[in-house]
């Protein structure tokens, strides 16, 4: 008796440590990743262009959409838009919330509507979290009209993400006004073992713009 309570009281504190190793070595890479992603974002900080015809909008929590969001817009000549969403800022907090909510198609986003008047073809960009898209990217086309526009729903991820979230997307935009929905992702591999952001813009490349990176 004695023994099978040491045994379950051993077993729980294993399971307890485990989780909070596996907790604090996300945060971190999620902190360093937000500081490597930081830089190459100061450096695109110019994007946005008067007569463009074309805006990506992008939730981002350490920085790999924001990212890949920059380099679309330079690709296209495209204004760039920042949605935030302080529930999941970065740290332990954050990141128990975003796990929490990841299902969820509702989030507090600021801005929460733009006026897309100008523009023909707007991407989308967010993380895909538990195989969804974030749930700040559903609030934004959930309180936004698409009307006769292109949307482009694009993803960054580590490993996995769901086809039917993927069609229900495209059903919510197309409700919302838009002629067409196409899906772009890239996967960067799981933590550890991941892309650098330069090879995550090389893959993008060479799965979307036809661009061979081999030497
Ligand atoms: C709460 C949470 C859940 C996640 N779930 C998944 C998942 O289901 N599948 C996957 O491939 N990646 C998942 N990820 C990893 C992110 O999609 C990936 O790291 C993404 O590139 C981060 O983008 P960001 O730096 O723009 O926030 C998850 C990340 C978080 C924080």
């Amino acid at each position: 008796m004695k023994w099978a309570l040491i045994t379950s009281l051993g077993l729980a504190l294993t399971i307890l440590l485990s989780a909070l190793a596996v907790a604090l070595f996300v945060t971190v890479t999620e902190k360093n990743q937000l500081e490597d992603n930081s830089k190459l974002l100061n450096d695109n900080a110019a994007v946005g262009i008067k007569s463009a015809k074309t805006v990506v909008i992008v939730f981002s929590r350490s920085g790999n959409t924001h990212v890949l969001a920059n380099h679309i817009a330079s690709l296209h000549n495209a204004d760039v838009k920042v949605i935030a969403a302080e529930d999941y800022a970065l740290g332990l907090p954050g990141w128990i919330r975003a796990l929490y909510d990841a299902r969820s198609h509702i989030a507090s986003i600021i801005p929460e509507a733009l006026n897309l008047q100008r523009y023909d073809t707007v991407y989308l960009g967010s993380p895909i979290w538990l195989y969804s898209p974030a749930p700040p990217i559903w609030q934004f086309a959930k309180s936004n009209t698409f009307t006769n526009k292109h949307v482009v729903l694009f993803n960054t991820f580590n490993s996995k993400f769901e086809q039917g979230f993927i069609d229900e997307f495209e059903s919510l935009v197309k409700q919302n006004g838009a002629v067409s929905f196409s899906h772009q992702a890239i996967n960067r591999g799981r933590m550890g073992n991941q892309l650098s952001p330069q090879n995550m813009l090389d893959a993008y490349d060479k799965l979307y713009q036809g661009v061979s990176n081999e030497s």
